[in-house]
């Protein structure tokens, strides 16, 4: 069935105009386009249309803590945030660290239908860091892993990073590396910094990050590969990010929202909501972290999606699981940050939020332009719209958002995956 989107913005630039969709494809773009009498109708007057939103950085905890998150409610998140395509982490129950786990994961988001659920595999056995996984069978798998991350925990070894960068290159996949030198970050549960010690939380210290980075750096210029940045979170990964580029290293790297929103006054309650690896820096990295996304130093947007039970977030600060939800306030955040202050305009988010990150994979399908034959991966936002966040509401299985009650600028009002409508209006559906 044709669906017709009335009255969009591409990239938010231009002239109002029809977007008809047929048979998974843009069909036509013009201004009162003629429409079959059965078209659906999504009135969209004056709303921006982009590329569905790709993260390449997700946590839907199937399999083995469902009580936090699923992939079904996982997806339903996605799909209500704009989000086309989404990377699973692998830090799951069992690992997926074999094509038995990260194939379940594809066919399990394919069954679901609301947005493209790519499998990240484990980089080594059980996240162990001794092992390296076959990330060719994983790769030849019907999950087709591109991905491969130890995240939630750092490739520690260098020796065993460094071969899972040749194993990496020759298989044309990614290593995305959660950068933590964990001997730096032992007890570690607060950034390093005059609030943790004000509040007397064990300190988290930039170098625990940037001293991985720029290994990492290293090792991917000997071995010629690609490696890919986590969570960025200091203003000193930025610096290195930005050194290793000149040299021509193949480095690429994301930022989360909350790293570009929020910072570590936050700390004082001690709620649990504000813990999360790496943790909130101080206010001045936030500020490198949103230049950085705006020159292109930092590629993209990915959220660390990160749902834990209530049971595992209302406790003690140092007792509490890290990890924030994202899916849903990702696009709001961004616009909060960067586009309103004039950082980035409509054009750039698609940019940072869906373009960006597929080419990053290597997805043919995800990150296209607007044009007529192109796959309908669409998101359509109210540019005008607010809400008000409320952990409750939202379609994760978890509450664990720190935008609790912070109104935001932006709404997705309609997401398309190859044409279906998979969310509209704050519905998720298929
Ligand atoms: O805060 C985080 N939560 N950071 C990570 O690296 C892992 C994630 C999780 O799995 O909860
Ligand atoms: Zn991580």
């Amino acid at each position: 069935m044709t669906i017709l989107l009335r009255g969009v913005r591409l990239y938010g630039e231009g002239d109002e105009v029809d977007v008809a969709v047929d048979d998974g494809q843009i069909a036509a773009i013009g201004a009162g386009l003629d429409v079959p009498g059965d078209a659906e109708i999504i009135d969209a007057r004056g709303q921006v249309l982009l590329p569905g939103f790709v993260d390449l950085h997700t946590h839907l905890r199937e399999p083995g803590r469902e009580y936090a998150e699923d992939i079904e409610t996982g997806s339903a998140a996605a799909a209500l945030g704009g989000f086309t395509a989404v990377f699973a982490m692998a830090n799951t129950d069992p690992v997926a660290d074999s094509a038995v786990v990260t194939d379940h994961v594809w066919s399990r988001g394919q069954q679901v239908g609301l947005v493209d659920v790519h499998p990240v595999g484990a980089v080594t056995i059980g996240l162990k860091g001794k092992q390296l996984t076959e990330m060719g069978l994983m790769a030849a798998g019907v999950g087709r892993v591109r991905m491969f991350s130890d995240d939630g925990l750092c490739v520690e070894d260098p020796l065993v990073m460094r071969r899972a960068l040749e194993y990496a290159s020759g298989l044309g996949v990614l290593i995305a590396q959660h950068a933590e030198e964990p001997r730096l970050t032992v007890g570690a549960v607060a950034h390093e910094g005059p609030n943790a010690a004000r509040l007397g939380l064990a300190g988290w210290p930039r170098a625990a990050e940037e001293s991985i980075v720029a290994r990492d750096a290293l090792l991917a210029r000997d071995a010629g590969a690609r490696v890919h940045i986590c969570h960025a979170s200091t203003a000193g990964t930025v610096e290195l990010l930005r050194w290793a580029r000149a040299q021509g290293i193949s480095i690429t790297a994301e930022v989360t929202p909350h790293h570009l929103l929020l910072d570590d006054s936050r700390l004082n309650t001690y709620d649990g909501v504000n813990r999360v690896n790496p943790p909130l820096r101080e206010a001045s990295d936030a500020v490198a972290l949103r230049q950085a996304l705006a020159d292109g130093v930092i590629d993209c947007v990915a959220t660390d999606h990160a749902p834990h039970g209530t049971h595992e977030k209302c406790c003690e600060f140092a007792n509490a699981r890290p990890g924030m939800l994202g899916l849903q306030t990702a696009l709001s955040v961004v616009v909060e940050t960067m586009v309103n202050p004039g950082l980035l305009t409509w054009r750039d988010v698609a940019r940072v939020m869906s373009e960006a990150p597929a080419a990053i994979v290597g997805l043919p399908d995800q990150g296209r332009p607007l044009e007529v034959g192109e796959p309908a991966n669409l998101t359509v936002i109210d540019p005008s719209a607010t809400w008000t966040v409320h952990g409750p509401a939202l379609a994760s299985r978890s509450d664990n958002t720190p935008y609790e009650a912070m109104e935001l600028p932006a709404t997705v009002t309609a997401t398309l995956l190859r044409g279906t409508v998979t969310a509209r209006d704050g519905k998720a559906g298929a």
